[in-house]
C-alpha cells in the first residue's frame, strides 16, 4: 500500500529506519522529509502527510517527532485525518479497530526501532471494526 511518512529532526533517525522497513515489507513509501537532523518545525511536516491522506495519495501516514505529540496535534487539525499517538501494541490495534485512525504518530526519542516496526505493522494490518464505531468516527470528521 501507499504510505506517507515524515518527521522533524527529533524523529528523523526513526523515520529513516521505518521508511527502509516499509520498503522491505513491500510498501510504496512517500517520504516527505525531513532529510537530516537539522532543526525544523514539525507542523510543516505533519501538514504534508495530512495533505497526502486527504488527497488520496496515501492510504496511511506515519509521523515521527521527538514525542509524537506535536505531530499528532497538527495532523488532527485536518478534518478527515485521524492521527493516533501510539506507544504500545494495543494502541496501534485499537486506534484502527475503534477510531479508524489513518495516521500513526510515534515519539522518536522514546520508541525503539523494534517497537516502532511492530506498532506500524499492527497499525497497517488491522481493519476498522465499523458497527457502533462508525457513527463515532463520523462525528469526529463532522467537526
Ligand atoms: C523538537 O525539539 C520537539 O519539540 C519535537 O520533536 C516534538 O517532540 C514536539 O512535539
Amino acid at each position: 500500500m501507499f504510505v506517507a511518512i515524515a518527521s522533524d529532526h527529533g524523529g528523523f533517525p526513526l523515520k529513516k529506519h521505518l521508511a527502509a522497513f516499509l520498503e522491505k515489507e513491500g510498501h510504496m513509501v512517500i517520504d516527505r522529509g525531513c532529510n537530516d537532523e537539522t532543526s525544523v518545525d514539525y507542523p510543516d511536516y505533519a501538514a504534508l502527510v495530512a495533505q497526502d491522506i486527504l488527497a488520496g495519495n496515501a492510504e496511511f501516514g506515519i509521523l515521527v517527532c521527538g514525542t509524537g505529540i506535536g505531530m499528532s496535534i497538527m495532523a488532527n487539525r485536518h478534518p478527515g485525518v485521524r492521527a493516533a499517538l501510539v506507544h504500545r501494541d494495543e494502541y496501534a490495534k485499537l486506534s484502527r479497530e475503534h477510531n479508524d485512525a489513518n495516521v500513526i504518530c510515534l515519539g522518536g526519542r522514546f520508541t525503539t526501532p523494534a517497537d516502532a516496526e511492530r506498532f506500524v505493522k499492527i497499525f497497517l494490518s488491522t481493519a476498522f471494526e465499523g458497527g457502533r464505531h462508525q457513527r463515532r468516527v463520523e462525528k469526529l470528521d463532522a467537526c
